[in-house]
């Protein structure tokens, strides 16, 4: 049976925290990968512990958003750390984009379309003037053009983005009930997979409480 892909969001600034996660997450039947974000990787450890880390697979999750020679820069800046995966927003324009592709390596570049915290309302408090559906089929034509490796998206979106882009797409906005946070665009793990995610993106639903308790009830959910 195909194993089912869950990067967990290791959303903290505690090494303790951390390893606890890393720890709880060894021995489960499925595809693991860690996430690291803007909150662990400006921690004052947070860049040397994971440069330490060996056979996991990683994702760094800066979100760059900027001209592309900053983007590039800052690309080359964290080569050391060997993420295997690095986000950029698609925003950041295609000339962005493509130059960071040029230069990956062996690292996936992943284009971040539409936050999952976002809906309609915010899109147009934000002045876009095309709704959610379509700037996000619209970004993920972007994603193809500048040969991305993968994109993010919202469960909810994944069957219109996967009618454009073919590579990996990737789905954070999981949620196994309606404690939704901060989050606007959610669905279950199942429906996830079912819409066809490659990965889902879990933080809080796994890190908060009871890690080994809320991974069984992911994959309960699953069954
Ligand atoms: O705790 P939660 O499951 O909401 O965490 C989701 C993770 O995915 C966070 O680390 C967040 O930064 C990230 N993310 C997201 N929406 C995106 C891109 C990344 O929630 N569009």
């Amino acid at each position: 049976m195909k194993k089912y892909k869950l990067f967990v969001a290791c959303d903290t600034t505690s090494l303790t925290k951390i390893k606890k996660i890393l720890d709880q997450t060894k021995k489960i039947d499925l595809v693991i990968g860690y996430k690291f974000g803007l909150e662990f990787l400006n921690s004052k450890n947070g860049r040397n512990f994971v440069k330490k880390l060996k056979n996991k697979v990683t994702f760094g999750d800066y979100k760059f958003c900027d001209i592309p020679n900053t983007c590039v820069s800052a690309l080359k800046a964290v080569k050391d750390l060997n993420f295997n995966y690095i986000t950029i927003h698609l925003s950041s324009g295609l000339d962005a984009l493509k130059a960071v592709k040029k230069i990956a390596g062996g690292t996936k570049i992943v284009g971040v379309s539409v936050l999952t915290s976002l809906n309609n309302k915010s899109l147009s408090e934000i002045g876009y003037k095309k709704n959610l559906k379509s700037l996000v089929i619209h970004q993920a034509s972007l994603a193809k053009k500048a040969n991305l490796d993968a994109i993010v998206c919202s469960p909810k979106e994944v069957r219109d983005v996967r009618k454009i882009f073919k590579k990996e797409i990737i789905t954070p906005g999981i949620r196994l009930n309606k404690s939704v946070h901060d989050q606007k665009r959610v669905m279950t793990p199942k429906e996830a997979y079912k819409n066809g995610s490659d990965w889902i993106v879990v933080g809080r639903p796994i890190t908060k409480g009871n890690i080994k308790n809320n991974i069984k009830k992911l994959i309960d959910n699953l069954n």
